[in-house]
This record gives C-alpha cells, sequence and structure tokens, in this order.
C-alpha cells in the first residue's frame, strides 16, 4: 500500500471535514520521530497536536498499558470503580495550583472537560453566563465552538450555538490589544450584554493554544481574579494545551501568582491515551449532583495507567527543565536569524511554548503565505511543524520534551536552512 493509494481511498472514505495535513501515513513512532508507510523518516514537532510530551511510546508508559492490559480495559468507572481514577486524582489534586482541598474528575478529550468545567461553573453559582476570548479555542463540541473564538473553520456552517456565551478581546500587544483594552471591553460587556450577576465563569488559556501561542500578560490573569472575586464568578483556566510541562511548570498557572477556581487538562496528561480532566475547588467540584458528571469511557482505565506513567517521567527525566532548556534554544536561533529573515516579527512563550509569528517585512501585517511556505519546506525536508493563529501566520514548536540533542539539533538545522530559503523565494 502506498500513500497515494491511501490517499485516494481515505477522500472516498471519509468526509473533507475531518482535515488531514500530511499526505503521508503513519507506520511507526519512537519518541521524536515518525515513519510513514513508504518507510520515510520525520522529526515530529507536532507531537499529537500537543499530546506527546513524554515523547511517542516511552517505555514506561507502553509498559504501564500492558500491565493494565493484563488486568481489565473498560469496566465504566461509574459502574465498577478502580483505584488507579482515584489515585490520580490524588496526584493531581495535590500538584495543582491552589492551597485548598480540591476535586477531581476525569473525562476522555479536552473539549468534554471544557464541557463540563462549564456544567460545573453552572450548577455551583446557578448562573448561565461565560465570558471567553477572541482567538480562544476551547474545543469543537457545541459549547467548545461557542466558546472558541474563531470562526472558520471552527464554527462555519455549525450554529446556533449555546446562549449566554460573551468574547472579549484576549490581550495581543503585537497586534495592539493591551491589557487595559481587555479589561474595558470586559466592562463594556457588563453594560450592554449581560449583568455580572449572571455570570457564572470567566474561561480563559493562560498561554493561547491554537489562538497563536499568546501568552495572558500576568497583571490581566490578575485583574481576571479580582473581577471574578469581585462578582462572584468563578476563573477557568484551561491548560488542555498548556499542561503537564510544555511551559516549563507542570501547569501554566504555576507561572502566575494568581489561582483558579477550575482547571481543565487533556493531551499530554496521558502521553498519547485519551484521557481529560477537570480539577478545582472541592465545594464547587461537588455542586454537580451524582449522575450529572462522567460519561462511558469517562476515565479509561489504559488512559490512566498511562497519566501515572506521564507524571512520574516528568519527574524523573525533569522535562519542566528540559522544556525551558530546549524552549531557550529554539529562541535564541530564531532571534539570531531575525536578521536573515525579516518577516520573523515575534518571538514568544514560556518553557517549550514556543512560537514564531511571521509578519510582512518592517510591519505587524500578517503573512500566512510566508508562513505556509515554512511549513511546506519544513515537511520536504522531513520536519513536521504546526501552523496556529487567528491569521495563520505563527508555527509552533511542540516537540516532544523528551527528544534527543541530536535529532533536536537536526531539526534546528533544517529549520535555519528553510527559513532562509523562504525568504530567498519571496525576493
Ligand atoms: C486550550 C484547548 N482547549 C480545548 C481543546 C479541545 O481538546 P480536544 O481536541 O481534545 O477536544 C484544545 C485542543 O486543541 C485546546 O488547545
Amino acid at each position: 500500500m502506498t500513500n497515494a493509494e491511501l490517499k485516494s481511498r481515505k477522500d472516498a472514505a471519509t468526509p473533507r471535514g475531518v482535515g488531514v495535513m500530511c499526505d503521508f501515513y503513519a507506520e511507526r513512532a519512537e519518541n521524536a520521530e515518525l515513519w510513514d508507510i513508504e518507510g520515510r523518516r520525520f522529526i515530529d514537532f507536532a507531537a499529537g497536536i500537543a499530546v506527546c510530551n513524554t515523547g511517542h511510546r516511552h517505555p514506561k508508559i507502553v509498559a504501564a498499558i500492558r500491565d493494565q492490559l493484563d488486568h481489565f480495559t473498560h469496566t465504566a468507572y461509574q459502574i465498577v470503580p478502580y483505584a488507579s481514577y482515584v489515585e490520580l486524582a490524588e496526584k493531581i489534586n495535590q500538584r495543582a495550583p491552589g492551597d485548598y482541598p480540591k476535586k477531581t474528575a476525569f473525562f476522555t478529550t479536552g473539549a468534554e472537560a471544557v464541557e463540563n468545567a462549564i456544567k460545573i461553573a453552572r450548577a455551583a453559582t446557578g448562573r448561565p453566563g461565560v465570558i471567553a476570548f477572541t482567538g480562544a479555542f476551547h474545543g469543537r463540541t457545541l459549547m467548545g465552538m461557542a466558546l472558541t473564538g474563531k470562526v472558520a473553520p471552527y464554527k462555519t456552517g455549525f450554529g446556533p450555538f449555546p446562549s449566554d456565551v460573551f468574547h472579549a478581546p484576549f490581550p495581543n500587544p503585537l497586534h495592539g490589544v493591551t491589557t487595559a483594552d481587555s479589561l474595558k471591553a470586559i466592562e463594556f460587556l457588563f453594560k450592554a450584554d449581560i449583568d455580572p450577576k449572571r455570570v457564572a465563569a470567566i474561561i480563559f488559556e493562560p498561554v493561547q493554544g491554537e489562538g497563536g501561542f499568546y501568552p495572558a500578560p500576568a497583571e490581566f490573569v490578575r485583574a481576571l481574579r479580582k473581577l471574578c472575586n469581585e462578582h462572584g464568578i468563578l476563573l477557568i483556566a484551561d491548560e488542555v494545551q498548556t499542561g503537564f510541562g510544555r511551559t516549563g511548570k507542570l501547569f501554566a498557572m504555576h507561572h502566575y501568582d494568581v489561582v483558579p477556581d477550575l482547571m481543565t487538562m487533556a493531551k499530554s496528561l496521558a502521553g498519547g491515551m485519551p484521557l481529560s480532566g477537570v480539577v478545582g475547588r472541592a465545594d464547587v467540584m461537588d455542586a454537580a449532583a451524582p449522575g450529572g458528571l462522567g460519561g462511558t469511557y469517562a476515565g479509561n482505565p489504559l488512559a490512566l495507567a498511562a497519566a501515572h506513567a506521564v507524571l512520574d517521567i516528568i519527574d524523573e527525566e525533569r522535562l519542566c527543565e528540559r522544556a525551558t532548556l530546549l524552549g531557550e534554544r529554539i529562541k535564541a536561533k530564531l532571534v539570531a536569524l531575525q536578521g536573515d529573515v525579516p518577516q520573523i516579527a515575534d518571538v514568544r512563550g514560556p518553557g517549550g511554548m514556543v512560537a514564531v509569528e511571521f509578519c510582512k517585512p518592517g510591519g505587524t501585517e500578517p503573512d500566512a503565505e510566508f508562513t505556509r511556505r515554512v511549513q511546506a519546506r519544513a515537511l520536504e525536508r522531513g520536519l513536521l511543524l504546526l501552523v496556529c493563529g487567528v491569521y495563520s501566520n505563527v508555527v509552533r514548536f511542540l516537540f516532544p520534551l523528551t527528544i534527543q540533542d541530536t535529532v533536536f539539533d537536526e531539526a534546528m538545522a533544517i529549520l535555519e536552512d528553510v527559513l532562509k530559503e523562504s525568504v530567498a523565494v519571496v525576493v
């Protein structure tokens, strides 16, 4: 079977709505490398969209899943519970930010975690409203889409969406939106659209993921906390993409002197197995009545076994420190290239959550064409890069934090070449 044959079968058998970036098909993967069915090797700086912070097939994760396979694969936690769920909840409660009693519930996808965080916030406050931000991405379910602050392709043709969801601009200094602008817009929402006493939650990403890797400024997060305190609103941090070592801390909220009331997590939580969760204040988490939370597959035993291994690996291999170290190396490389590549408008991100934004030389007009060219050329050279941002002009680097130095260096050399080549095409 060739890649081309599979592609024509895919086009006939699966809907175009499930968009696929690569025109090759995975055969196997190991740490930061993957091979397609024709034997071609790629360096994987996508990591399954921020899922494999601990690499592909980490031996400890594989062993943990194998061991669980020999015990049981599914009982439905809500029917016959198991210790690994309770034990992982205890670990997350202990390690999530906030010096207060916490509880954790597990689900399957990031969108499901977000949905449940909103359900819990509404149950706890008895209020309907939710405020989210422009550029945010919170998933492809109906509430996830309602909260998401980017229309195409996520919302196109799928409405109407759940009501009582409002968007304020996310601070973005590069594109002229200050923290003061964002806060003023929220105050305006309170005047024009919804009484703050009807708002259950404000949900934000500590570093916007799909939106372009824009970190939330510290003073903005502090101000959100203050607003929430003033009006009895719950603050939800969506850590689906920022979690599990990516930003140089276990959770991105550890970079702030503010604690949220609820936090969502997924992606790298279980190193490639589908698992998500909501952690939060015990009293808030208990607001939903028995049976109101859960799902047939929520807290799957194989995924939980993997998650326990992920937490051990992050500690044992000091992956938070490694994220920061490798992030600094990419940032230094990109900053050094700014002279040769005038499209590099900004290099940013905490720890290993690094992105480069491309704009037309000398300004801040987004250059999606240049970005596409960099991504395509990198792929031709065997380096998988992901694009993000409302203007699709940002390349984000989601290398596994376990990547070997030699493979990382190889990727940096490819990156340098393709950036320089892409400039040469423009001129
Ligand atoms: C911040 C954030 N929230 C929610 C989601 C949705 O997660 P999932 O695709 O697992 O449903 C994502 C996915 O990219 C995300 O980045």
